[in-house]
């Protein structure tokens, strides 16, 4: 028996404002995952997340791990062996809001604004990714009040920890192989190519992120009886920072590019022809002018090369008025972009030697790692992935742009080495979107399109012709 997808999508349309308040009533709880102090809103939020799987009819369990709670919940869908299981995956966790005196609203009170798009949501988590999880709950709920059934087996899995590096993520999936076994894992977390147009993310970025403190005098000393004969560690940190990449934005680690693969001709040319708006990626971010490695285009240097960058650095006196001292000491926070073949463990050992090497006199390093994660390339090429462009055209009217994502999402190569099967990244963020930044928002017509997206791929799955014809490849790279 076939169910039809239409009254799904009226049921969204109608449904809709309900939505809205279901999302912000997630966007209200603080799930910072990354602070031990908000460890009660991490819970609040898996556990109202568990809640609302149970209320439409889904067998949904929180788990506790070492850190924070692993939601899984699971429909069993048709008894036919050929439906396709799928398993969604999302994050309940946020980034902090910090700095807070920058939002317009409270990070955690959702506010609806007005903008080029029609309206908009804004809240921390708006778009990464309370509001792209709900986009399949929400096709969930309406599959199952229209047709009291999901046409396909699906099982759920939202972490609460993807923010901070998933620490717990890969022993939970060692854990629980069985009960998360499916034929193809669906991630709604990355980007459209426009308010318009989908796209199915096929590359991202690893990550290596790292902690350096550099320790230099014993206390903090007087700037005027010791400044310039004694060595000021934020000085000498500043200084042996600025050495990690020459003037043509070239990492001086050596190997650092040992690995790194060029790209082939028809992928550059398959760039080339996509259309990217480099004034318009500047202007998301309010500049104008495009800086990075030397004879590289930007969406190359976003999709297929590595990258370095201080993404925090304190030391000394930072309160309001002066304060004349030397610190004792000056730490920054550096992560490094992977891309393809490049070994976070090579890469962090590379750091370790370079800063070892340029240790100042009198001074020692306390280097921290917080983790560290491959690059992943999604095969192309499978029933699943083809399924999913038929469904996003349908709902658009256009045919999804595949396209790489500088950012990481670590479940995507876990799954494959643990569980063995691909990932689809169906996501529907803007490039505007302020992810991670003060501000953050999600356009309520991507909420809209991505609740319709997902129930058209849904239906889309179900009708696949044939079950594991070519199993999708992904390469962790
Ligand atoms: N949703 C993002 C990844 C992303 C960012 C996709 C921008 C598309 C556009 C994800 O939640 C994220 O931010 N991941 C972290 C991972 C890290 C903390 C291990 C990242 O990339 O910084
Ligand atoms: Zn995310």
């Amino acid at each position: 028996m076939t169910m039809p997808l239409a009254p799904v999508l009226e049921r969204i349309d109608a449904q809709f404002d309900q939505a809205v308040d279901r999302l912000c009533a997630l966007l209200r709880i603080p799930s910072v995952s990354t602070d031990p102090a908000h460890r009660s809103d991490t819970q609040r939020a898996a556990r109202l997340l568990t809640d609302d799987l149970a209320s439409i009819g889904f067998q949904a369990e929180v788990h506790d791990t070492p850190g924070q709670p692993m939601i899984t919940a699971h429909w069993p869908g048709p008894a036919s062996d050929a439906a396709p299981h799928i398993l969604y995956y999302g994050h309940y966790d946020v980034q902090p809001p910090d700095p807070i005196d920058m939002w317009d609203s409270g990070p955690f009170e959702p506010t609806i604004a007005d903008g080029p798009h029609g309206r908009r949501l804004i809240a921390r988590g708006a778009v990464d990714d309370k509001g792209q999880l709900m986009t399949f709950i929400e096709a969930f709920r309406a599959w199952q009040a229209v047709h009291g059934e999901l046409p396909v087996k699906v099982t759920v899995l939202l972490e609460g920890e993807e923010e901070s590096g998933s620490p717990s993520l890969e022993p939970f999936l060692e854990a629980n192989k069985e009960a998360l076994a499916a034929d193809v894992c669906m991630i709604s977390d990355t980007g459209m190519w426009d308010i318009d147009t989908p796209a199915i993310t096929y590359m991202l970025r690893g990550l290596v992120y790292v902690e350096v403190a550099l320790h230099g005098p014993s206390h903090d000393l007087h700037s005027g009886m010791y400044g310039g004969a004694v060595i000021n560690p934020a000085n000498e940190l500043t200084r042996i920072l600025g050495e990690l990449k020459d003037e043509r934005g070239v990492v001086q680690i050596p190997k650092f590019y040992d690995d790194v693969l060029e790209l082939s001709d028809a992928e550059a040319d398959q760039w080339a022809n996509l259309g990217f708006d480099e004034a318009a990626f500047l202007a998301s971010a309010g500049l104008r002018t495009p800086v990075g490695e030397a004879g590289r285009t930007s969406i190359e240097r976003i999709w297929s090369r590595p990258a370095c960058d201080i993404n925090g650095i304190w030391s000394g006196y930072t309160g309001q008025g002066a304060k004349t001292i030397i610190p004792a000491r000056a730490t920054a926070k550096l992560s490094f972009r992977l891309v393809p073949q490049q070994d976070p463990g090579k890469i962090y050992d590379g750091l370790v030697a370079f800063l070892n090497r340029r240790t100042p006199p009198d001074c020692r390093w306390e280097i921290k790692s917080h983790g560290g994660s491959r690059a992943v390339r999604v095969g192309t090429e499978s029933p699943y992935l083809e399924a999913a462009m038929r469904g996003l055209e349908s709902t658009f009217g256009r045919k999804p742009v595949l396209m790489g994502c500088g950012g990481s999402i670590p479940v995507v190569g876990s799954i494959q080495r643990i569980l063995g099967f691909d990932s689809l990244l169906v996501g529907f963020g803007l490039e505007d979107d302020r992810v991670h930044s003060p501000n953050e928002k999600f356009e309520l017509r991507c909420f809209e399109m991505g609740m319709k997206s997902q129930a058209a791929i849904l239906s889309e799955f179900a009708a696949m012709p044939t079950r594991r014809a070519t199993p999708p490849r992904t390469t962790v790279a």
